[in-house]
């Protein structure tokens, strides 16, 4: 069932629907967090997060809650003022997001996720250039995953489509193999083809054993395709559950998914 945060449980973390193991320490973890970019402005005001092994987890909630703040505090582009953020059993709170990559978390950030001048197979060699080895193997994998970005290997990624260039930014993020991805709004401004298409291959690189955490603005979608999800709203903790007893809990439909549930009719 969906439970609104309990501030003083931060493992009120329902057991996710159909994978991840909730009985293990999670594979990333916010604690308390109070993260900003002015001095004296606190965007996240003690926010609380966790992503286990093997779990899809989405954030939703309203356009300047802090999402896009959430992830980058854990990538450490904005100063954490307390709190703690842990990958496992370290402490990552303020390392860099070079370091995290090496560590196995991978991003695809909101906004100018590719290098527009690059080619598909440049992109995709930034993603690994911290292990070039790895090159040959991981393109394989990412062309597998993505036929059309194979196709288009000799493209510059700027030519390419709004999905073309979103397929680009997932696989450069996948070439150094990472435990846990982080994304953030993958299907804004695709079609809804588009979009569909995304959440299909986050659920697949999910089943293949990479924890997802997505950011989404289709937030009805998101939490059908998530094991859980968190609300937030105002840089706090919100509601939380499983993502099919928030997509049925009146006060989430009420606030946060009113406006999408008349404009599709349900
Ligand atoms: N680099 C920055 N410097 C200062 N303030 C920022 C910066 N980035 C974001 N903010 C502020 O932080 C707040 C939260 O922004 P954030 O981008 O985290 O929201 P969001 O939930 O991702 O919203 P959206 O759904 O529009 O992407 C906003 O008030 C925003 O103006
Ligand atoms: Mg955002």
């Amino acid at each position: 069932m969906a439970s609104k945060w309990a501030k003083s449980d931060p493992s009120t973390a329902e057991s996710p629907a159909s994978s991840g193991d909730s009985g293990s320490a999670p594979v990333l973890e916010a604690t308390e967090l109070v993260a900003g970019y002015i001095p004296g402005v606190n965007i996240l005001n003690g926010c609380n997060l966790a992503v286990h092994a093997g779990e899809f987890v989405g954030i939703i909630g309203p356009n300047g809650a802090g999402k896009s703040t959430l992830l980058k505090a854990i990538l450490g582009q904005c100063s954490v003022r307390s709190g703690q953020i842990r990958l496992g059993e370290l402490d990552i709170t303020g390392h860099l997001a070079h370091q995290l990559v090496k560590l196995g978390v991978g991003y695809v950030p909101q906004v100018n996720n590719v290098f527009p001048s690059l080619t598909v197979r440049e992109n995709l060699e930034m993603g690994c250039y911290l292990v070039p080895s790895l090159f040959r193997e991981r393109f394989e994998y990412v062309t597998t995953l993505f036929p059309r970005l194979g196709d288009r290997a000799a493209q510059r990624a700027g030519a390419l489509s709004g999905g073309e260039r979103q397929m680009v930014a997932m696989g450069r993020a996948l070439m150094m193999h990472p435990q846990v991805l982080l994304l953030d709004e993958p299907s804004a401004g695709l079609s809804p083809a588009l979009q569909d298409e995304v959440f299909v291959r986050c659920r697949r690189i999910n089943e293949e054993g990479v924890a997802i955490l997505m950011v989404e603005q289709n937030a009805r979608r998101c939490l059908q395709v998530v094991h859980r999800g968190y609300v937030l709203d105002q840089g706090q903790n919100a509601y939380t559950g499983r993502g099919r007893d928030l997509l049925a809990d009146p006060a989430v439909i009420e606030l946060y998914l009113g406006t999408l549930a008349k404009s599709t009719g349900g």
